[in-house]
């Protein structure tokens, strides 16, 4: 295992922020993993997938710890489950395609997220009318303190809306190795979210979960950025819940706007509607911008620094707190 030194995350994250880490590796085993910890000492650390939610906002003084522990294997299986354990390194969208080709379903809605199995449950990956939470079984992570590898059972991880315990009560404590699926043998397709009926109604081929999974694609790839051309960290902010008192407000003035109940008293807003209403879409200053079709993806043109970016996502918060009194709450991980 090599360790680089002053080593450039440009490459590293999708933002393409340029940031300097004192030192940089990769590694495949817990032991390597061990290795690793014993060498950068005293040293800050910093967990690493594939960098598709994370804005650096300066050089990394530290040791980033890439995550390469790989594998994808079917495990056991009962009459309607099939149990597959992912290296927390392997690509997601990967993993996606090991279950589809295998005709296992439940994370078919979920093609194309960007990043590595390891990070879908620090913050319940989601997407078209599916989170991980749905199709997770357990996983082991490695304890820091106590250098042990630890099982984290569904409960243990108390999933939310882009949330579990790995971003709050043991934020830092944990490297997640393998996550471990409960995918199902029998599908139940879910083309809810509006667009996916649509999308596949144009395709004409039917429903199962490889066309659900090509629906998802072209939908995503119709109106997200792609990282390679134009760096971004997907949603910059998650999208607001608010009470149904004052969204029945908001429909006063404004009888457009995108909710989404939440049980009976709160109703969730499209971010990117607020952020659009306040005049930000397709904005850009410099190389950091609002993307020109979702106004949720903030994006780098090219050179633009984290603060750059930073910066921009406080003034846009700023806008839509003023305009209608809703604090965005960010979904990108700040370095
Ligand atoms: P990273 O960015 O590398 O890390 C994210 C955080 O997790 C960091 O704090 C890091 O320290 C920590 N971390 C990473 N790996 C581990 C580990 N093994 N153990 C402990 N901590 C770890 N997200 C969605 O939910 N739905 C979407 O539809 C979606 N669309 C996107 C579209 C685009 C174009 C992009 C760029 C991003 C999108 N995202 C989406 C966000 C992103 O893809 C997910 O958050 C993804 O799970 C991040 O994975 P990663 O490996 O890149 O994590
Ligand atoms: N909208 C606008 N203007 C915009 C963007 C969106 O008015 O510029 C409104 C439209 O009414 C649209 C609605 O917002 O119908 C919802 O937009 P979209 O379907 O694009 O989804 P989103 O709510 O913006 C969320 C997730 C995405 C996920 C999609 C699909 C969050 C924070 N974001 O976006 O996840 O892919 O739904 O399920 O929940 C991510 O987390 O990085 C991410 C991309």
């Amino acid at each position: 295992m090599k360790i680089n030194y002053n080593f450039s995350l440009k490459p590293y994250n999708t933002f393409s922020i340029e940031a300097i880490a004192n030192g940089f590796a990769e590694f495949r085993t817990p032991e390597e993993l061990e290795e690793l910890i014993k060498a950068a000492g005293k040293n800050q650390l910093l967990v690493l997938g594939g960098g598709s939610n994370i804005l650096l906002l300066k050089n990394f003084k530290g040791y980033v710890l890439k995550n390469g522990v790989n594998g994808i294997d079917i495990i056991k299986e009962d009459e309607h489950h099939v149990y597959v354990k992912a290296g927390a390194g392997e690509n997601w969208h990967n993993f996606v395609n090991f279950c589809i080709d295998r005709d296992l379903a439940g994370v078919e809605n979920l093609s194309l997220i960007p990043g590595n199995v390891g990070a879908s449950p620090m913050q319940n990956i989601g997407a078209y009318g599916v989170e991980l939470k749905e199709v997770f079984h357990d996983l082991e992570a490695y304890h820091f303190k106590t250098k042990k590898i630890v099982t984290f059972t569904h409960a243990d991880c108390q999933f939310g809306y882009r949330d579990s315990v790995f971003k709050n009560k043991y934020k830092g404590d944990y490297i997640i190795l393998n996550v471990t699926f409960r995918l199902n043998k029998v599908p139940h397709y879910n083309t809810s979210y509006g667009a996916i009926e649509e999308e596949l109604n144009r395709m004409g081929k039917g429903v199962s979960i490889q066309t659900i999974s090509q629906a998802v694609i072209n939908i995503r790839t119709s109106k997200l950025p792609d990282p390679a051309k134009i760096g971004n960290a997907g949603s910059f902010f998650k999208n607001p819940a608010i009470p149904v008192k004052q969204f029945d407000q908001m429909l006063k003035d404004h009888h457009d706007v995108p909710g989404y109940p939440q049980g009976n008293s709160m109703v969730k807003i499209a971010a990117g509607w607020l952020i659009e209403q306040c005049g930000w879409k397709g904005y850009r200053k410099g190389d950091a911008g609002v993307h020109d079709k979702q106004a949720l993806v903030l994006v780098n043109y090219g050179n633009a620094t984290g603060k750059e970016i930073y910066n921009l996502s406080e003034d846009i918060r700023k806008s839509v707190l003023k305009n209608f009194k809703i604090d965005l709450e960010r979904e990108v991980n700040i370095i």
